[in-house]
């Protein structure tokens, strides 16, 4: 079975994070967000992944080799000249996506984190015998989702709108979808939108279908949301009573510590967080609902909330970063710095706190 991940993008609303990677490879609860769909996918079966990006593919591809090797995988990609939106994409990797076989193929979203219950959504698929299943999950706010209108029983789709202005609904596409190849005879290779084009006209054939997914699902690609998605993630893992987190009387919550990090004495971390490898945490320092990537360094008493500390950078001591405090990789924060929703952009010294929230260029 194969699978096409819809990588483009540039990642503009993870900004500063997606000015050292593409928005794929940004790491979330310890790992790039794209390994966690890689390794759902690959658990059910899938053999082939295809990746569809419009820039930096030698990045992506550096990246995921040593990936595809180690989860017996093939990735591939196939590149854009131009943005072909979300259908596009699907006409030009046609040859990569069918074979023979005539099995339905997985799309994704790259940019959203659930639990993939996708051996349910085969059984979905060949249950209704529809030419498309997407995937939908109900939010509060479902005017920046494409929203959908369906039979509860059948799951048949009546209407799929996109970003509606008026209310239609609470259940919103999750940006999983399990296509039979007959949908590639709809898409034309021109920038296409799968959302505004190709699943109104399929639901109006009565040829869509929608499964209500089971447990958390969040787009992570802004800030905010990245930090409620960990909370959720971690929530889960906890229901699954999953060895990977963090235990002791420094620990409040659901944490993540990578076995590679450092914590020293007399902290106190939680809830959410996710401490990645290489990390060093110094003693006194109080975390909580943040992340910290790969190779950083809080010092001694610092205090860091809502907040997320990019690869390789350091907090001072004493210093407080709270707030939707973004830091770009390699970002040292100086001691006693005081830092209020500051999104900082990478390789930054910063000697002066941030007190209210802006960018730091
Ligand atoms: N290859 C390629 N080329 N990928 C693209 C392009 C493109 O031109 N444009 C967007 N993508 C990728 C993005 O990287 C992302 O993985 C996915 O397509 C969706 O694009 P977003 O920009 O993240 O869309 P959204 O979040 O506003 O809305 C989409 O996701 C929602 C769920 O998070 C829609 O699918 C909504 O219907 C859905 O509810
Ligand atoms: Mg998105």
């Amino acid at each position: 079975m194969k699978a096409l991940i819809l990588v483009g993008g540039f990642g503009t609303r993870l900004r500063p994070l997606t000015l050292s990677v593409p928005k794929p490879l940004v790491d979330f609860a310890n790992k790039p967000m794209i390994l966690h769909q890689i390794e759902a996918l690959k658990a059910i079966g899938v053999t082939e992944v295809v990746l569809a990006i419009n820039y930096q593919p030698e990045v992506m591809l550096n990246f995921l080799k040593d990936f595809e090797a180690k989860l017996e995988i093939k990735i591939t990609c196939s590149q854009e000249t131009e943005p072909l939106g979300t259908a596009g994409p699907l006409a030009l990797a046609r040859d990569k996506l069918i074979d023979n076989s005539g099995e339905p193929f997985f799309v994704l979203n790259s940019d959203v984190i659930s639990e993939y219950p996708l051996k349910e959504m085969i059984e979905f698929h060949k249950s209704h015998g529809g030419e498309a299943s997407i995937m939908v999950t109900k939010v509060d706010e479902p005017s920046k989702y494409g929203v959908v209108v369906m039979e509860d029983s059948t799951g048949l789709v009546e209407r799929f709108v996109e970003k509606p202005k008026l209310f239609v609904g609470n259940k919103i596409n999750a940006g999983i979808y399990l296509l039979s190849p007959s949908v590639l005879d709809r898409i034309e290779l021109k920038p296409t939108s799968i959302e505004k084009e190709i699943f109104p006209k399929i639901a109006g054939e009565k040829k869509l279908f929608a499964m209500v997914l089971p447990g958390f699902w969040m787009d992570i690609g802004q800030p905010r949301d990245y930090i409620t998605g960990l909370r959720l993630y971690l929530e889960s893992l906890k229901k699954k009573s999953s060895p990977k987190l963090a235990s002791g009387s420094h620990i409040i919550g659901n944490v993540l510590v990578d076995e590679s990090a450092k914590i020293g004495d007399g902290c106190l971390i939680g809830p959410d967080v996710a401490i990645g490898p290489g990390c060093v945490v110094e003693s006194g320092v109080r975390l909580s609902r943040c992340t910290v990537m790969r190779g950083v360094r809080i010092k001694k008493h610092a205090c860091i909330s809502s907040s997320i500390i990019g690869w390789h950078s350091t907090v001072g001591q004493w210093a407080r970063v709270e707030n939707m405090t973004i830091l770009g990789e390699d970002v040292h924060v100086g001691d006693e710095i005081y830092s209020n929703g500051g999104v900082v952009l990478p390789h930054k010294e910063i000697k002066s706190s941030i007190l209210k929230p802006e960018i730091v260029m």
